[in-house]
């Protein structure tokens, strides 16, 4: 398996993985409309191939940050392995690539709204517990979760807010 950045000639495959793992095209829907927006930064836009063939994907784009602390925060959303391809490490992989890459910017943490379960073992935790809550308060308090870097401040906290690209991928999925 190998991990690398996601290129334009991608954009079909992997629009087809990330389809293929929600079984619904929100998801996919929301890759496209973040890179057409100014919160889209390529090198944190990633791929994992097997034989030639995109198996996962994981983009992390920058979200706003209402509070103390910089106008932006960097979030995972979203990320997704084949089904074929899952429980063999893929989707670990591609998330502490893109953790690697962040670390290496100097960013200090990152955010994501997903299942409880299975981001803990990245370092992933309640954002309750440093102080950052989510855009929308139906969210349940352990699905919203932040993963703190090696550039975190702890004066860092505030209230996210998703640029459109997320309301949009929401409105016009499945
Ligand atoms: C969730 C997902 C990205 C995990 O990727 P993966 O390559 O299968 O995961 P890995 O092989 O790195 O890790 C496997 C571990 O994840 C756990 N896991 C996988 N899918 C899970 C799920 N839906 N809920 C909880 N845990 C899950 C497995 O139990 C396994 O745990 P173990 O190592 O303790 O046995 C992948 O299953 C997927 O694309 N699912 C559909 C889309 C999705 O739900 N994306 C995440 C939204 S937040």
């Amino acid at each position: 398996m190998r991990l690398r950045t996601e290129t334009p000639a991608d954009h079909e495959a992997v629009a087809a993985v990330v389809t293929a793992a929600f079984g619904r095209t929100q998801e996919a829907l929301l890759v496209d409309l973040v890179r057409r927006s100014e919160h889209f930064d390529p090198h944190l836009s990633l791929v994992a191939e097997t034989g030639g063939r995109i198996v996962g994907h994981v983009l992390f784009s920058r979200v706003g940050l209402q509070g103390s602390g910089p106008a932006e925060v960097y979030a995972l959303a979203p990320l997704a392995v084949h089904p074929d391809h899952q429980r063999i490490g893929i989707g670990s992989a591609l998330v502490e690539e893109g953790l690697r890459r962040l670390d290496a910017m100097g960013e200090p943490l990152v955010v994501l709204e997903g299942i409880p379960s299975y981001y803990p073992r990245f370092g992933f935790v309640p954002a309750s517990q440093h102080g950052m809550s989510p855009p929308d308060s139906g969210v349940p308090d352990e699905a919203f979760m932040i993963r703190r870097l090696a550039g975190y401040d702890p004066a860092i906290v505030g209230t996210i807010a998703y640029p459109s690209a997320f309301y949009a991928s929401e409105a016009l999925g499945p």
